[in-house]
């Protein structure tokens, strides 16, 4: 077999292949790095790997050779949790924020998500869709090539939809590929203030079954929270999304252990989020069900709180990947290296934790670990390569873009930190 392009001359090849599923334990610390190492591709898909020098059969009249100069080649990164689709940003929140205004509060008083559900719906197809782009290519050049998109700022059918569209149009557009979540419950609409289950009960028999028939949504989410979702509502939306065929994720105990992890080990959901708040039963519950914690440490940075107690999760058996959550309220930024500099400066994960975390963990975090997040023979040639000497190097040296380029099956769309596709 001839292949269409390989990359030789690779310093440090991160695969990590490995068992099928998520990683756990020192699964996540165990790395398999191949050294001066070469990859050859075909239609877009990984086709040979290895050490040394690769086999010239492979090479036809139509084989690209790229030359990785010895640098440092990953998997694509995947950003399992993001809000991409939203009108407008928050900056006005910022000084009541850096003053010790609770999150919470913020919402209460009809800021917060809710200002960006006001925004949301004031924003024409073509607003949204221009501004996710933009937040889509920043997402790339840092090296994320899957991300998921989450509704959660229309709270009313149409504006659900609304995003949802946006996200569908963007996925066949755009070479990111994006898995899309319907969040309908992500905060009580100002008009169900007095009435909270009856818009439960809208989000059930209304959403639900709507955007599902137009095939908008793989996931459903919610915020489980105190004074937002409780655990008895949410599990009400979630057990009814499971029937309609959603797979399922929750926002849980962000900022109060509420049982938001206990409910999703007894959903056995495919992640909790969040998870700040966490009580070590629902963490065990997670272990148990094989619930992936999808942790968001760029959250607890931007909001100045607590981290996930991640060492504790991986110790007990819980998978762990890491997010964004970019959204223009709790964590405004598309910058997933710092959220692996985070993982490891706030959560104490070790590098090879934090790439196992963005790469095959976060790929079943939105089950897609069949198809991306290792290096290996079948799966899609979604690769970084980054300007460093090892993996340890990115994630000391922070706050700036490592990547050199950027390969979305097959193809290079990000040279010198811009999109070129
Ligand atoms: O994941 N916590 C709930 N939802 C988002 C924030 C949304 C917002 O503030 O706009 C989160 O942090
Ligand atoms: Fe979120």
């Amino acid at each position: 077999m001839k292949a269409n392009l390989i990359i030789k001359n690779i310093g440090n090849l991160v695969t990590m292949r490995g068992k099928k599923g998520p990683r756990v334990k020192e699964e996540m610390n165990n790395i398999e790095i191949l050294k001066n190492a070469y990859i050859a591709i075909k239609d877009g898909k990984i086709v040979a790997l290895g050490e040394g020098k690769f086999d010239e059969g492979l090479v036809g009249e139509n084989t690209d050779i790229h030359d990785a100069k010895g640098l440092t080649v990953t998997p694509g990164l995947v950003d399992p949790h993001t809000h991409l689709v939203h009108g407008g940003s928050r900056e006005n929140e910022f000084a009541m924020k850096i003053s010790g205004v609770p999150y919470i509060e913020i919402l209460k008083q009809g800021g917060g998500i809710l200002s960006t559900v006001k925004s949301t719906k004031e924003a024409s197809f073509e607003e949204l869709y221009n501004k996710a782009k933009k937040s889509l290519d920043t997402m790339l050049t840092f090296g994320a090539t899957t991300v998921e998109a989450k509704s959660g700022y229309g709270l009313d059918l149409d504006t659900e939809i609304k995003q949802l569209e946006v996200a569908k149009k963007l996925n066949e557009d755009h070479p990111v590929d994006i898995v899309s979540t319907f969040l309908g419950a992500h905060a009580v609409p100002k008009e169900y203030k007095e009435n909270p289950d009856t818009f439960v009960d809208l989000v059930i028999n209304e959403m639900l079954p709507k955007v599902k028939e137009n095939n908008l949504a793989e996931f459903c989410d919610v915020f489980c929270e105190e004074g937002v979702f409780s655990v008895e509502q949410t599990r009400e939306i979630l057990q009814k999304s499971k029937e309609l065929g959603y797979k399922v994720k929750l926002h849980a105990d962000e900022i109060e252990s509420i049982g938001g992890a206990e409910l999703a080990g007894e959903l056995k959901a495919i992640s909790a989020d969040h998870l700040m708040a966490a009580s070590e039963e629902g963490m065990k519950l997670m272990a148990e069900n094989g619930v992936i914690a999808n942790l968001l440490p760029g959250t607890s940075f931007s909001l100045m709180k607590n981290y996930a107690n991640a060492r504790k999760m991986i110790e007990i058996g819980v998978p762990v990947s890491l997010s964004t959550d970019y959204n223009p309220g709790s964590c405004p930024t598309e910058n997933i290296q710092f959220i692996m500099q985070l993982g490891s400066l706030g959560l104490k994960m070790t590098p090879n934790e934090v790439f196992t975390a963005v790469t095959i963990n976060a790929a079943y975090a939105i089950d897609k670990g069949e198809e991306v997040g290792s290096i290996e023979i079948g799966k899609k040639a979604d690769l970084v390569v980054f300007d460093a000497p090892n993996i340890e190097y990115i994630i000391y040296h922070f706050g700036i873009n490592h990547v050199h380029k950027v390969y979305k099956e097959g193809k290079v769309v990000v040279e010198d930190r811009r999109t070129i596709y």
